[in-house]
């Protein structure tokens, strides 16, 4: 399957859009040079979110502090959608009265907005969806000023029941990503293109040349270690797909949604980072503890996940229950997690050579905010259950 796209892969070359600088004059800027970031409605919300739900977050966003950390996108999921008029034309359901001024008021401070559809008739939730009205629909969105579109193959997936083959359903489904890639570049308004597809038929060897900024690799995340550890650890291996303007997409963030503790938020966290992820917080922004304020935005953390080279990072040693994880950085630095899958805590053990250093390194403990200095030995040191500790290490 892989030689037979070859032809149509182009990579971040692809995801180049010409936009107008502050002066009028024409630079070229690539859509999600590093991984998005943002908050999307649904792993909070599902089908209770509203006009006045959206701006509440967006406010949030402002007075928490993540704008300031690099939070951009305010993303509405599912069950936005209403009826389509005589002309086609799609309209919000009566949850959003007014998606100009939506926008317009996200925008207004400072941060973009984003929206849900799918290929099929019908979305997971069973509302509208695209199908027959792409372009159309790509016209509605840029006309309200929308800035990226996550685009859910849902529906489509009764009508490639029927195609008649694999190869077929997987034409069909190909075929629908770049009808809508198609329509949102012919908008000429940079749009972020979310694929979510689940990461079916190795979604990572052909996303970029659908057009994808972005595709999820796996089915949906929830609110719980056991999940988020078999979606986040399940990704060694495809480092190699992801870089600037097309990255790999392990689901959403749960961080604050409660039901893991801070240990396992802080593994959610720095494994997303290590993962180059993009990350789409998920939980209500409006009233966030302090403790949820600081996972989400602990400076360090976040410089890895958008480091400016776009390596993801891989697994680099497994033993049991430990995990070694290590991402190469632009500045020759290497993030490294010793993540710990036991319940309890483990002494674990990391040898900079085994990841390809050799003499003294510079270490920084990044959750502990702490300077561990220069060392040659191996760094041994307890690894709480669940959790993890993330280095900065600087040769
Ligand atoms: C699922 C998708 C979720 C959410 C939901 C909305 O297919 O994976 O992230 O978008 O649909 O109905």
């Amino acid at each position: 399957m892989k030689s037979k796209w070859r032809g149509l892969l182009c990579g971040a070359s692809c995801c180049a859009a010409l936009m107008l600088g502050p002066k009028g004059t024409a630079e070229t800027s690539t859509v999600a040079a590093t991984p998005p970031m943002g908050w999307n409605s649904w792993n909070h919300y599902a089908g209770k979110i509203d006009d006045a739900t959206v701006r509440a977050q967006a406010d949030a966003m402002v007075s928490s502090g993540m704008r300031d950390a690099g939070y951009v996108y305010i993303n509405i999921d599912d069950t936005w959608e209403g009826e389509r008029d005589a002309q086609g034309v799609i309209h919000p359901n009566n949850k959003f009265p007014d998606m100009k001024g939506l926008a317009d008021y996200v925008h207004g401070k400072g941060l973009k907005i984003g929206i849900y559809s799918t290929p099929g008739p019908k979305t997971c939730a069973k509302f509208e969806g695209s199908y027959g009205h792409e372009e159309q629909d790509a016209q509605t969105y840029a006309g309200w000023g929308i800035d990226y579109l996550k685009y859910d193959l849902c529906g489509l997936r009764d009508m490639m029941k029927n195609a008649g083959s694999p190869e077929a359903a997987h034409k069909m489904m190909l075929d629908a990503y770049v009808k809508m890639r198609d329509a949102l570049r012919k908008t000429g308004r940079p749009i972020v293109y979310s694929l979510c597809q689940y990461g079916n038929d190795a979604v990572w060897q052909w996303g970029a040349s659908v057009g994808g900024n972005l595709w999820r690799t796996t089915g949906d995340i929830s609110d719980n270690y056991s999940r988020m550890a078999d979606i986040g650890f399940s990704q060694a291996g495809l480092a190699k797909y992801a870089g600037p303007g097309h990255w790999n997409d392990p689901d959403m963030l749960e961080v604050g949604n409660g039901r893991m503790n801070t240990e396992e938020y802080r593994t959610h966290m720095s494994l997303w980072a290590i993962l180059a992820a993009p990350l789409l917080a998920g939980n209500d922004l409006s009233t966030m503890k302090p403790e949820t304020v600081a996972l989400l935005t602990n400076r360090d953390v976040i410089a890895i996940d958008q480091d400016a080279g776009g390596k993801q990072g891989d697994r680099v040693g497994a033993e049991g229950p430990m995990e070694v994880w290590a991402r190469p950085l632009a500045d020759g630095s290497k993030a490294v997690g010793l993540f710990n899958r036991h319940p309890g805590p483990m002494e674990m053990q990391a040898d900079f050579r085994e990841i390809g250093y050799k003499g003294k390194v510079k270490v920084r403990d990044v959750w502990a905010a702490k300077d561990l200095g220069a060392m040659e030995a191996p760094y041994r040191v307890t690894v709480p259950g669940h959790g993890v500790v993330l280095l900065r290490v600087t040769p």
